[in-house]
């Protein structure tokens, strides 16, 4: 595996088709199947570790995100990656510290949830991808579907900027016990952790809930809130969303996901099901061993 620091470096290295999986690192194994699946589909994987300060609301957010790039690189090359790009600041922004002036705005798929929690975010996520297709050029590109929103906008990017990218998405990886992986769970104390579960255990009741013939947001977005709450949590909304738009449904009358985002201790956890009309769920799939992000603890 090459490690390189610009987009330029990146493309004279590839050849073929060009898999790009982005990533802001301290990956666990919900990043490293993106990876895999990247390899196995294209001649030249690539994959980006970039935290990216465009997507953060406050400065504290950014500096507290975990970060490790030797054990990430060690980590990617092994799950089968040709190229590790980890673009210099100022490949990312030629003016810095003067912030871009030209930026991707998104709407409508981003009024609700995690959009209308987290100002800018998805601007900072969608502009800063489209510098990754951009620079990269990728044939096909992975995201995780745990990021259910960021998908949808992602997939709107590709289509309505005419990238010639194909926007894949990957399913949520877990924990033996349901958490869905995600790299802010190294914050959750003892405590938390146990309480954590209860959002994939809301989720897969809800779900459970779906399958036996209940159609109504209200009563399953009930369904996950009263899980997470029981357990000491804090909902900061439960939205069941159109997989297409992100618009709010009232009922389960066509393809779907159901999202949550919760505080749990000092930690903020999204998750979410994809629910299809038929009452069928896509619940991600469960680690059988120890995870990476623990050490095997
Ligand atoms: O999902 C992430 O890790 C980030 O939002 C992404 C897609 C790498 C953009 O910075």
């Amino acid at each position: 595996m090459r490690v390189v620091e610009t987009f330029a470096a990146a493309r004279a290295l590839s050849g073929g088709s060009v898999g790009l999986v982005p990533t802001m690192g301290f990956l666990h194994e919900g990043h490293i199947s993106l990876v895999r699946a990247a390899e196995h589909a294209s001649d030249t994987a690539v994959v980006t570790l970039f935290v990216n300060p465009l997507q953060f609301e406050d400065q504290s957010d950014l500096d507290r995100y975990p970060r490790d790039i030797e054990r990430d690189a060690a980590l990617i090359e092994d799950a089968g990656a040709d190229i590790l790009v980890v673009p210099a600041l100022h490949e990312m922004f030629p003016h810095y510290p003067t912030r871009p002036a030209v930026t991707v705005a998104v709407e409508r798929i981003t009024e609700g949830m995690e959009g209308e929690h987290r100002s800018g975010h998805f601007a900072g996520v969608a502009t800063i991808v489209a510098k990754l297709f951009a620079g990269l050029r990728p044939d096909r590109a992975w995201f995780g579907r745990k990021d259910a929103q960021q998908f949808v906008v992602v997939s709107r990017l590709a289509t309505d900027l005419s990238f010639p990218v194909t926007v894949t998405g990957g399913a949520t990886v877990r924990e033996a016990d349901g958490l869905a992986l995600s790299s802010r769970n190294v914050f959750l104390d003892h405590d938390d952790r146990v309480a954590a579960v209860s959002v994939s255990r809301g989720l897969f009741a809800a779900a459970a809930a779906a399958g036996e013939g209940e159609r109504s947001a209200d009563v399953l977005e009930g369904v996950v809130a009263a899980e997470i709450e029981a357990a000491g949590g804090a909902v900061d909304y439960v939205t069941l969303a159109s997989a297409s738009d992100c618009s709010a449904l009232d009922s389960l009358d066509r393809s779907a996901f159901l999202a949550v985002a919760a505080r749990v201790g000092q930690v903020r956890l999204i998750d979410n099901v994809w629910l299809e009309p038929d009452g069928s769920a896509d619940r991600g799939i469960r680690l059988t061993g120890p995870s990476i992000l623990y050490g095997g603890d």
